[in-house]
């Protein structure tokens, strides 16, 4: 009799993000939901929100933002008072309801959507913090499709600080490609992400971890 080959599936994204919010694999033992210290050391976050609310704050039509993988919203929190209208998106449901309680304005609204598979909100301005380094390349490839319905991106990864070859793939979770030695390049293929202009605006080291969270804004 031959035997089957088992074929590894990885966990449905949805899934893997929940349990990590379960779990509390980002830390923060007491939080209900906690994204992670990325999302909440001081070193980086000040400097974050400090040009990123520069950057919003010199439109004098203020933008419609959609924050694609809002997470406990420790960030959007600080951002959303300098948009006409804040998107605030998630995979997890249950995080999604929980913001919807935290957090009202009358410019700020919460989604559950995957925002690989479904259509995203009609924007001005992606922002999109500390999410593709979580997902695999095939999501990436679909989140990028779509990000050229929006004028500006500010995108953040946590990158290596040496040289490193772009893009290694991954499995979607809670691991990055930094153990790889690899980080996530949108310009570089297999994304090829096409732009009019590209600006680095921010690079901290990263609390608790080698490398740089790295801030671009992206021109589409
Ligand atoms: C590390 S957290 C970053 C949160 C926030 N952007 C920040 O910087 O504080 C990544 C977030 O992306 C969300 N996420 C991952 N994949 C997603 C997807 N396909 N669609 C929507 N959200 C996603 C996760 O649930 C998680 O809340």
């Amino acid at each position: 009799m031959t035997k089957k080959k088992k074929i590894k599936q990885p966990w449905p994204t949805k899934d893997a993000m929940a349990q990590i919010y379960e779990e509390n694999l980002w830390g923060g033992d007491t939080a209900e939901f906690y994204s992670g210290l990325g999302s909440h050391h001081p070193e980086v976050v000040n400097p974050y929100i400090t040009v990123v609310s520069a950057f919003l704050r010199d439109f004098e039509t203020p933008l419609v933002i959609c924050d694609l993988g809002c997470g406990d919203f420790n960030i959007g929190e600080e951002l959303f008072k300098y948009s006409k209208k804040y998107i605030a998106i998630d995979i997890v449901p249950d995080l999604i309801a929980h913001n919807k309680k935290e957090f009202k304005a009358d410019n700020l609204e919460f989604q559950f959507l995957d925002i690989a598979k479904d259509e995203l909100p009609a924007g001005d301005c992606v922002i999109l913090r500390q999410v593709l380094q979580h997902l695999c390349n095939a999501e990436i490839k679909s989140v990028v499709e779509k990000l050229y319905d929006f004028k500006y991106v500010v995108l953040t990864e946590h990158l290596p600080e040496e040289d490193f070859e772009p893009n290694k793939n991954i499995i979607s979770g809670q691991g990055i490609r930094l153990k790889k030695q690899s980080g996530v390049n949108l310009l570089a293929s297999p994304f090829n992400f096409i732009v009019k202009e590209e600006k680095q605006l921010l690079s901290v080291k990263s609390p608790g971890f080698k490398g740089n969270l790295v801030t671009s804004l992206y021109i589409t």
